[in-house]
């Protein structure tokens, strides 16, 4: 609700950033707070440039227990969306205690404080990864929860369970959204993924290598059993990602949430392969990709894509972008990097 003052931890990273421009759009209040550790203080000015309001932003590391502390004594907040998590997959396996630290201690840390100083609402930034290979496509949200494949996976199930038991026991209500795959920038191409080092996801591989800053696309694999051989996933066009939070936080700020925790798939419902996606970021931004075909990536599943029936229905959200869009957005934004 307007006027509302929201603290979006990690909000100058790739999907905070979004969510921040979307929630002052909406008339709400935004405190930042970020450590920017996988992200740059310039994003501030993007944010600044789209909405033509400078958000509050505190540079704080949540593992920083006393600032943290001092932080929730001196501010008072409506509604927490917590973004702020290492989130690479194959670091996480080679540093699992970077991640226990960076996203469950933190986590503790965040909700102590929240609980300590009635703060009543949090949106929790999860991950289609809980569901694993599911047995059944599209993906619902009684999907039964899998054993995660990486300390990063794993750290996103046990959010979840944590952020449960906390609900149980206090005021606190929460949605958790479970993100398929977020992809694409802001039109206005102010804001977008800054991937530091050799990118790990799909797109911004795409796309540096059609900046002829890689050499080449490796595709991890073309035998699964998918139509042409590689993996499936549902990508998302952030812009939609970031409106989705904007309906669950309204949601539990009008108090219509039927539990007192609450999970949404976020994804398009579509599903698109790894040569769906070459194919179409070709065209549509018609430029030629350099590929190859290689082994699978290791703890990779074969498909993964969303029902969204629960969050059209609850939630009142429904993506809006396509691939297409998704697609000549990242180009966009790949053009304006130095
Ligand atoms: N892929 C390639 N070549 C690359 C990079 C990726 O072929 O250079 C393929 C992958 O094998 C996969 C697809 O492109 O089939 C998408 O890969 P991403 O790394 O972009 O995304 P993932 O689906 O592996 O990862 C996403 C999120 C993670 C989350 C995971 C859960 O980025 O945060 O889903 O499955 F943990």
């Amino acid at each position: 609700m307007k006027g509302n003052k929201i603290l979006v931890t990690g909000g100058l990273g790739f999907i905070g950033s979004h969510t921040v421009v979307e929630l002052q759009k909406e008339g709400y209040e935004v405190i930042i707070i970020d450590d920017l550790s996988n992200t740059r203080i310039e994003v501030l000015d993007g944010i600044t440039k789209i909405t033509n309001i400078r958000p509050e932003f505190v540079k704080l590391d949540l593992k920083e227990k006393e600032a943290v502390a001092s932080f929730f004594k001196e501010h008072k907040i409506d509604g927490v969306i917590h973004f702020a998590a290492s989130k690479a997959v194959g670091e996480s396996v080679e540093n699992p205690i970077k991640y226990y630290e960076n996203n469950i201690a933190t986590l503790v840390y965040l909700l102590k404080n929240m609980a300590d100083n009635n703060v009543p609402h949090l949106i929790f930034s999860s991950s289609c990864t809980v569901y694993g290979q599911a047995d059944e496509l599209p993906i619902t949200e009684n999907a039964p929860v899998k054993r995660a494949e990486s300390p990063y996976g794993n750290t996103k199930q046990i959010g979840e369970e944590i952020i449960h038991d906390l609900t149980k026991v206090n005021d606190i209500t929460a949605i958790a959204l479970r993100y398929f795959n977020p992809i694409g920038a802001h039109d206005s191409v102010l804001i977008g993924e800054l991937p530091l080092g050799v990118p790990q996801n799909l797109i911004p591989y795409v796309t540096q290598t059609a900046a002829g800053l890689r050499e080449e696309l490796s595709v991890f694999g073309d035998d699964y059993l998918t139509p042409d051989g590689t993996a499936v996933r549902d990508y998302i066009h952030v812009v939609d990602l970031a409106k989705a939070h904007i309906c669950a936080l309204q949601r539990l700020l009008e108090g219509k949430n039927k539990t007192k925790m609450e999970y949404f798939n976020v994804g398009t419902g579509t599903g698109s392969s790894v040569l769906d996606v070459i194919n179409v970021f070709q065209k549509v931004n018609d430029i030629a990709l350099k590929y190859k075909i290689v082994d699978r990536r290791e703890g990779d599943v074969t498909s993964a894509y969303a029902n969204t029936k629960l969050a059209n229905e609850e939630l009142g959200w429904k993506a809006e972008f396509g691939l297409e869009e998704a697609l000549r957005s990242a180009w966009q934004w790949q053009l304006k990097q130095v």
